[in-house]
């Protein structure tokens, strides 16, 4: 077998490589004063996002010579987003990035392994929290080792949804938004925001919510949520409904099929641009 396509090999030593990270951002402290803007004002990078891109990616490119990179932070510095069949490491070095430079616990590392474009490998960590969740395609989902599934909630009424408001200050798509926050907490059992879309896809994964909806995420922020999700039998589309789309910057993830094409009709449509590909 090629080395570089070795998955056991790859989950072994990333999870190594996770926990150094998960040190390095659990003994930061908040600091509100420390941070860049990058496509807004409330789109944030720290000095620590990058420092964790970089290890993870030296660290991975020293194991595995072959494998191809896309991180958010080489992306927001101009690096274009490309996905091919080879093996291929999609990093969010923190996300909640805002969550982290105010101290509210909940930011993580995401990363995922994609492999002839499929995805492979799907963790993400929340070190203050210490909460890891993890899978491997057809292997199941776990949350610190302990297996997790779905809620299998059908019913809108019933359903915790979680969702954003995102990092762009860009009117119609706030507009957009606003106007599915209001009808969804309506129609709802309840609406939590969480502000880390990864860890928002990990709580569906968990049964803890059933439903997270997205306009405007990137593939670095779901492609691990994606695998979590699938593993703990749960259903990952695109919005509006139809197939999921690593790169069209849209997500619904969702304990039910029936839940997901009931969230889907009721969300008005914005497609965020340009694409991540
Ligand atoms: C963001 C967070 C936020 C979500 C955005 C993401 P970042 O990621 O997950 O909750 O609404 O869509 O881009 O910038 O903190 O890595
Ligand atoms: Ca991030």
């Amino acid at each position: 077998m090629d080395p570089d396509r070795d998955l056991d090999k790859c989950n072994e030593i990333v999870l190594k490589l996770v926990n150094e990270v998960g040190e390095i951002i659990s003994t930061r402290s908040a600091n509100r004063k420390s941070f860049i803007c990058k496509s807004s004002d409330i789109d944030l990078v720290t000095e620590t996002d990058i420092e964790v891109e970089n290890h993870l990616k030296t660290n991975l490119l020293k194991k595995f010579p072959s494998h191809k990179f896309i991180g958010e932070e080489e992306c927001s510095s101009g690096q274009k987003a490309e996905l091919t069949d080879a093996p291929t490491w999609i990093i969010d070095p923190v996300d909640g990035t805002m969550n982290f430079v105010h101290g509210f616990p909940h930011s993580c590392i995401s990363i995922a392994l994609v492999v002839d474009k499929v995805i492979e490998i799907g963790i993400i960590y929340n070190p203050m929290l210490n909460q890891k969740f993890t899978a491997r395609r057809g292997r199941g989902a776990f949350l610190n080792g302990e297996k997790i599934s779905v809620s299998c909630e059908k019913e809108l009424k019933k359903a915790l949804v979680v969702s954003e408001f995102g990092t762009s200050r860009d009117a119609e798509k706030i507009k957009v938004v606003h106007e599915n926050f209001q009808r969804i907490s309506v129609l709802a059992h309840g609406v939590r925001c969480l502000g880390s879309a990864a860890l928002n896809m990990a709580m569906v994964a968990l049964g803890a919510a059933d439903v997270n909806y997205e306009m405007g995420i990137h593939c670095w922020d779901v492609a691990a949520g994606y695998i979590i999700v699938r593993e703990a039998g749960g259903v990952v589309v695109d919005t509006s409904g139809g197939d999921f789309d690593m790169m069209s910057r849209r997500v619904l993830a969702a304990s039910s099929e029936e839940l997901a094409k009931e969230v889907s009709r009721n969300l008005t449509q914005f497609q965020p641009l340009p694409r991540d590909d």
